[in-house]
């Protein structure tokens, strides 16, 4: 009796699941959960699995194989991790876009489509200004897992014995959503350990975190300034962008000057949203197929290639900081362990946005492009290396890794996203983790110059 019930259950789970097929647009996976298919797209708004979609079955899954040392002998001595927080809420300037949407969906669209009914009878707008971008429990979520799983990856360093004795250092921006994605990232450890005698500290430290806003020159040449994003507004009043708003027009049988760039960015990020928050494939996500999505996050790659990336350098100089801060720390802990000495940084996690990321990413050189991405190279840059669907999804992280090979040899390896990255400009058979001395060799203009203050000093305005 029972066994036919449950035959008719899978049944009916097999026709609903393929009946659906005919009218969603979705990747199947073996927890069954549909992921919308235009969520490869989402840019700063992505979820950490879909650049690691294995973690999809397996939160915690974690490949140390991935770490292709060059001989068993190559042991780490430090970790530096530089993380974006976790899942969030929008920003109330993004609510009021999505209110706005909604709003017109409500009073203007019409349409028998399932997902239309669906939106107009039993969605709700539940999104309020007050979120403001703070972390969300998905977001606590994303940096819990990510302790364990570089505590897996790297159980020498990240260790219960490391934590108590205070080799493990805390760092993080100001801002609410980091402050908990650090608090989050440090429960993950004293959960999986069973610690509830102690307690750890983590330093705030805008002045690294958020270089950006302390950087005048780059707060008045870019941020400022209306037109530095001038290839932005380009694109975004361009023919791709139109064709994309055109379609939700008439998807939405609405007139087309109802729907400009901001209500298909609105429509996008509900989409976006709905996933990494409530890991739910949302009807909104039907406003968009694949090749309207890869006009979206060509919007969105522009924004941050010339506001944080390759565009001005200004962008990336502001992060000159950060990169001596890291640096200087590679070099302590390499001094300490050549002389025999214990390293008392083991292990530096320091949080902060996709901001922080994204122009120390620039000054190292990765991703970068053929030539600047604008508002007219749209069809010729579908290959780029500068994606920020794979570069920055929450949670986003960049590892640098020393390791002791034996004989005095240190090398340095960078994971981003956990997994291997080779430095621009070092040779082949040693890119994935190169000799210590080979990465400082490549970036020794910047070792010696990238100072911050002279770099962010406003020049006088010609006369
Ligand atoms: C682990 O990573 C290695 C190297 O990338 C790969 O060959 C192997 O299939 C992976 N193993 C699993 C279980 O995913
Ligand atoms: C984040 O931290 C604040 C202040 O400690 C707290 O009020 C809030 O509930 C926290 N949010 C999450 C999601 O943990
Ligand atoms: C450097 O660190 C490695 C890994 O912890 C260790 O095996 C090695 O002995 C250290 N070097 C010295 C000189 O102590
Ligand atoms: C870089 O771009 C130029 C012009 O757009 C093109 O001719 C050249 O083949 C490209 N090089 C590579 C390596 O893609
Ligand atoms: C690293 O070295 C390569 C080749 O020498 C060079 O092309 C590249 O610009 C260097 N990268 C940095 C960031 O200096």
């Amino acid at each position: 009796m029972l066994v036919v019930l449950w035959i008719n259950i899978v049944v009916f789970i097999t026709i609903s699941t393929s009946f659906g097929i005919c009218f969603r647009d979705y990747v199947n996976h073996e927890d069954n959960l549909d992921i919308p298919a235009i969520a490869k797209y989402f840019t700063t708004k992505g979820r950490y699995e879909e650049v690691n979609p294995h973690l999809i079955k397996d939160i915690l899954a974690v490949n140390t194989s991935i770490l292709q040392l060059p001989s068993a002998q190559c042991q780490p001595f430090h970790l530096t991790a530089i993380i974006r927080h976790g899942t969030r809420y929008p920003t109330s300037k993004n609510v009021k876009k999505m209110q706005k949407l909604y709003e017109l969906v409500m009073s203007s669209a019409s349409g028998k489509e399932s997902w239309l009914r669906e939106i107009k009878s039993q969605w709700r707008m539940w999104y309020t200004e007050d979120m403001d971008g703070r972390l969300v429990q998905k977001g606590v979520e994303d940096h819990k897992h990510l302790a364990i799983r570089l505590s897996k990856l790297f159980p020498s360093l990240i260790s219960e014995e490391k934590l108590r004795g205070g080799f493990i250092k805390f760092m993080t921006s100001s801002k609410h959503r980091c402050v908990n994605s650090t608090l989050s990232f440090k429960a993950g450890l004293t959960e999986l350990w069973a610690i509830t005698d102690k307690e750890f500290d983590h330093e705030v430290n805008d002045a690294l975190m958020r270089f950006f806003d302390h950087c005048p020159r780059f707060v008045q040449e870019i941020d400022q300034n209306p037109t530095a994003l001038s290839e932005v507004d380009k694109f975004r009043h361009g023919p791709e962008m139109r064709r994309v708003t055109e379609k939700i027009a008439d998807s939405l049988r609405v007139p087309y000057n109802t729907i400009n760039d901001d209500m298909a960015e609105a429509g996008f990020y509900l989409c976006a949203y709905e996933l990494a928050i409530k890991t739910v494939n949302s009807p909104w996500c039907q406003l968009f197929d694949e090749v309207d999505a890869q006009v979206m996050e060509y919007a969105n790659d522009l924004k941050q290639f010339w506001k944080r990336g390759y565009g001005y350098d200004i962008n990336s100089k502001s992060s000159c900081i950060l990169f001596h801060d890291v640096f200087n720390r590679l070099k302590r802990a390499a001094d300490e362990n050549k002389s025999g000495q214990q390293v008392t940084e083991a292990v530096t996690v320091q949080v902060g946005h996709a901001e922080t990321l994204l122009p120390l990413l620039t000054l190292l050189g990765f991703f970068k492009n053929n030539g600047s991405i604008t508002s007219t190279n749209y069809a010729t840059q579908t290959q780029r290396s500068f994606r920020t669907s794979h570069m920055l999804p929450y949670a986003a992280n960049l590892l640098l890794v020393l390791y002791d090979c034996g004989a005095g040899e240190l090398r340095l390896q960078a994971l981003l996203n956990e997994k291997p990255v080779t430095f621009p400009g070092l040779s082949d058979q040693q890119a994935s983790m190169p000799r210590y001395e080979d990465v400082k060799d490549n970036y020794s203009e910047l070792l010696q110059g990238c100072d911050f203050e002279t770099e962010c000093q406003l020049f006088k305005s010609p006369a």
